[in-house]
């Protein structure tokens, strides 16, 4: 078993320290967060991520999982150390690395003399990082120290972090010195998933261009629902007819009010600056991101359409978090959403299941209610931002009738149209049917044909 030492101990760090330790090995995470630590000292989980808890709170007990402030205690020893602090998006575009440099320099100076210890880059980080690490810790460590860097994105989905932990599809491990990937894939040894060894740009690369791809598929139906709107398809039956071609699977096929979270915008972004610092034209990264701000403008300019007005008018928020199973607000298409329906003098009424603390610091002014049907009450639209399972069961009938104006936009396609419609609602969602509906530009298919 090794002896492994995971610094920054957010979604990744946590999970990684966590998933380790639950493999029989001797895991230290290390915080510069004292409140965090503590906390996970406790057994305490300081995210939410359904599972997490559980799994921390046994290897806490089990003596397999401590945490501490001091480098030293989990370095000094380790035979792999993770890097895994955040690398949000700097005011360019591109990584703010100023974390993981701070890791590596903290690396550096307390790792072992006459060893090799492996660092393990978990964090997403732009091309080329591997590299700069390398240095940073050759810089402040002894110099028999032996060090090898090896580049090992990471691929979770917050919300199913340990599912995924525990159910890779791939290991990707990126390096200059082969048997320093062979070291990381041995903690890997017991996933079935398949191993895939490159250098560590390449490794670097994989993570990105993959959300890249997966928020590029966002978009794309995104930008499909738009036209079905206009020219009236439904877009999930176009999504699901799509998806049946083996070649396009059904995956990131929803249509919606956009892509959110610490990855996809930041990643995207970092990329494109990547491309163009390195004189590339990025232009799908371009179009991927505007059309991504897009869905949220157009969703404001539909519930505008919808009221007639906004000033004035009570908008109830069915969602917070960026996405279910999640208390991450990070890039939350909802803080882009008050934010701009209060600049329009609307009043904002918000539910979230766990995402309501984050926001109410932001947000003084918006009513935070224990439910959705207390948000839904005396308002003039109902606006469904997150689609959390919680709100498929609800009693529609009941929020109707305790609304001002029965509105709904549905920017998550939750609700079927033509029930939501039945039980009184206008309602409008994203590419999808809306009622009442909307007349269809019949007239234009002149133009769509050559003769
Ligand atoms: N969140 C995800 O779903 C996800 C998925 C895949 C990859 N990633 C990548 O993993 C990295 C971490 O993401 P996250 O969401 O876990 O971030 P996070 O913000 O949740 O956690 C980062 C942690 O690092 C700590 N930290 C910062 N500087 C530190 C330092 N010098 N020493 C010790 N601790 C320090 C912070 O206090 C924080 O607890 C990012 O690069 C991200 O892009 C994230």
């Amino acid at each position: 078993m090794a002896r492994i030492g995971v610094i920054g101990c957010g979604y990744v760090g946590l999970s990684t320290a966590v998933l380790f330790a639950n493999l029989g090995n001797q895991v230290v995470g290390v915080d510069v967060d004292h409140a965090k630590v503590a906390q996970m000292q406790n057994g305490l989980c300081p995210v939410f991520e359904p599972g997490l808890s559980e799994l921390l709170e046994r290897n806490v007990n089990a003596k397999r999982l401590q945490f501490t402030t001091d480098y030293a205690v989990a370095v000094s020893d380790a035979d792999f150390v993770f890097i895994c602090v955040n690398t949000p998006m700097g005011p360019n575009g591109g990584a703010d690395m100023r974390y993981v440099r701070q890791a590596a320099r903290g690396i550096g100076r307390v790792l072992a003399p006459d060893r090799l210890t492996v660092v393990v880059n978990k964090s997403t980080m732009p091309i080329g990082s591997g590299d700069m690490i390398h240095a940073l810790l050759t810089d402040e460590a002894a110099d028999s120290t032996r060090i090898a860097v090896v580049s090992n994105p990471e691929f979770l989905r917050e919300g199913s972090a340990v599912h995924d932990m525990l159910h890779p599809d791939r290991i990707v491990l990126g390096a200059a010195d082969r048997a320093a990937a062979e070291a990381v894939a041995e903690l890997y040894k017991s996933f079935a998933a398949p191993l895939l060894i490159t250098d560590r740009r390449t490794a670097e690369m994989i993570k990105y261009a993959s959300n890249a791809f997966l928020a590029a598929r966002i978009s794309f139906i995104n930008e499909v629902a738009h036209i079905c709107d206009v020219l009236g398809a439904d877009v999930r039956q176009v999504a699901e007819g799509m998806g049946l071609d083996k070649r396009i699977g059904p995956h990131f096929l929803n249509a919606g009010i956009g892509f959110g979270g610490s990855c996809f915008p930041k990643d995207v972004m970092a990329l494109e600056f990547m491309a163009e610092e390195a004189n590339c034209h990025p232009q799908l990264l371009h179009a991927v991101l505007d059309i991504n701000r897009d869905s949220r403008r157009s969703f404001i300019r539909k519930l505008n359409k919808m009221l007639g007005a906004l000033e004035g008018a009570t908008i109830a928020l069915w969602g917070l978090a960026f996405k279910p199973d999640t208390d991450d607000l990070r890039e939350a298409p909802s803080l882009e959403i008050i934010r701009d329906l209060l600049m329009r003098g609307a009043i904002v009424r918000a539910y979230d299941p766990v995402a309501m603390e984050g926001t109410r610091a932001l947000f003084p002014t918006v009513t935070f209610c224990a439910d959705p049907y207390e948000a839904a009450t005396g308002a003039d639209a109902v606006t469904l931002i997150t689609d959390w399972n919680e709100f498929k069961g609800l009693d529609l009938e009941r929020v109707r009738e305790s609304m001002h104006r029965p509105t709904f936009l549905d920017g998550r396609n939750l609700y079927d149209p033509h029930e939501i419609a039945a039980l009184g609602f206008t309602y409008c969602g994203v590419g999808v049917p809306s009622y009442p509906a909307a007349s269809l530009p019949t007239s234009q298919l002149s133009r769509f044909v050559a003769d």
